[in-house]
Order: C-alpha cells, then sequence, then structure tokens
C-alpha cells in the first residue's frame, strides 16, 4: 500500500554513524538482532506501516555493498557523510521529489509501525513538522566543563525525543539549507526550530528507544525474544 494520493511520504534513513557507544566491532546499523541488522529491521517497520512510499539509507561510503545486500530491493542506498547532518542532507538531495519526508534512525530498530503511520497522520493533518515525544524520568541538570552543576531543568518541560521526525518536505529542505555542522543539531526538529517554526509533539513509544549503548542492546534482544516466546 502507498499513500501518494496524499503526497509522496519518503523515509530517510540515517545508518552511516560508526557507533562507537556500542562497543561492537562493525558499524551499529549493521549489528544484528536476531539474526537481522538494525537498519533492515529500521527498514522493514517503515514498509511494514503502510504510509510510506520510498526508502532512502545513507551508509558510510565503505558499506554500500553491505547495505545493498541486506536491504529489501526497492530502497535506494547512498553515501553518507562525517556528520548526521550531511548524512540525512545526502538523502535529502536523492529524493528530490517528497513531499514529506520522515527522518528515522536505523538505530531505532524496534520502532513500531503505529508510531510511524501516528507521525504521517498528524502530517497529513496539516501538521509542517512532527516528532515523537516521551516524558523524562531522570532529573535533568546543566553542567560545565569541570563537571560543576549550573542548572536544573523542570523536567515537567522536557521531552525525551525520537524518530521518525516528520516534516513538509519544503521546510525540511529549507532548514537544510540554512544548516551548518556548527548548529551542533543531534536531530532534524532542531534545525526547523532555528528557522522560528514550530515543531509539534505527538506521544512516541518506549520501543523507539535509540539503540546506543551495550545495555540497549541487551534490551534489544530481550525485547525480540520475548516476542517471539509469545508467538511460539
Ligand atoms: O550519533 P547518533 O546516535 O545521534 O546517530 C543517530 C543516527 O544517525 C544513527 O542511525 C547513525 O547511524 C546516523 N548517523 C549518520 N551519519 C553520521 C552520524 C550518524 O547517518 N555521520
Amino acid at each position: 500500500m502507498t499513500s501518494e494520493a496524499g503526497g509522496r511520504v519518503v523515509a530517510l534513513v540515517p545508518a552511516a554513524g560508526r557507533g562507537v557507544r556500542l562497543g561492537e566491532s562493525e558499524p551499529k546499523a549493521f549489528v544484528t538482532l536476531a539474526g537481522t541488522p538494525m537498519v533492515r529491521l529500521a527498514v522493514d517497520g517503515l514498509l511494514s506501516s503502510g504510509v510510506v512510499d520510498h526508502v532512502v539509507v545513507v551508509v558510510p561510503p565503505d558499506l554500500i555493498d553491505s547495505a545493498s545486500a541486506c536491504l529489501p530491493d526497492g530502497v535506494d542506498i547512498v553515501e553518507g557523510g562525517a556528520e548526521r547532518i550531511d548524512s540525512v542532507r545526502a538523502g535529502i538531495a536523492a529524493a528530490p521529489d517528497a513531499d514529506i519526508y520522515l527522518v528515522h534512525d536505523a538505530a531505532r530498530a524496534l520502532t513500531p509501525p503505529s508510531l510511524i503511520s501516528r507521525v504521517v497522520a498528524e502530517l497529513r493533518c496539516g501538521r509542517a513538522a512532527v516528532v515523537p515525544a516521551l516524558d523524562v524520568t531522570d532529573t535533568i541538570k546543566s553542567v560545565d566543563i569541570l563537571g560543576n552543576v549550573t542548572g536544573t531543568l523542570k523536567r515537567s518541560e522536557l521531552r525525551a525525543i525520537q524518530t521518525p521526525q516528520g516534516f513538509d518536505a519544503e521546510l525540511l529542505r529549507r532548514a537544510y539549507s540554512a544548516a551548518t555542522p556548527a548548529d551542533g543539531a543531534t536531530d532534524d526538529a532542531s534545525l526547523v526550530e532555528h528557522l522560528g517554526e514550530r515543531v509539534r509533539t505527538i506521544p512516541g513509544d518506549a520501543l523507539a528507544f535509540k539503540i546506543t549503548t551495550p545495555l540497549d542492546l541487551v534490551l534489544a534482544r530481550a525485547v525480540i525474544a520475548a516476542a517471539e516466546a509469545k508467538v511460539q
């Protein structure tokens, strides 16, 4: 099923990070969960949501062949860059015909398709920028370079932001043409915020957590094992 009638939805999957925090030998997106590379799981989730017309995966230059061996036919694979911003920019350039972009980290490999379709539904209702958000459970403090606390942020006003982040395509292109690595952006919505445009949150999903550390990997593998045990 595609959604072209309401505008073409292209999902960009930045998967060109080295993922050193995970402590594995291969780049994070190619680490396997129950035998399947994370990037494949992320792409499968997007395709099974039924709301994505096309997927572009952005990988390190030396892993183009590995990516094409593990991804489904029809998925475009392009070379990423040194920073995440460079990788997403390469994805945008590879899909100039999009009306809506979703930007979805390969590291959020267990994201439920229902979250993906909720993001797109919100965009179809006229929002220009939509991000999934979860309440924060830790207390968040700012610190200086010596590790001294400089402030405590009000937890009730904080949210942990996930992907996929969804955007009107023209807005995201504008945000990326204004963006520079000096912005230090760690997500796409912050570039849209820099333009002064409104970004809307919707409820996120705990399963869309970013697999970043060895402990995250243990959790992800346990989630898959529990789901498989349920099926048997
Ligand atoms: O480093 P971080 O955890 O924020 O990376 C988020 C996502 O961006 C990951 O899926 C990673 O592969 C991707 N990335 C990228 N190109 C880079 C750096 C990160 O595609 N140069």
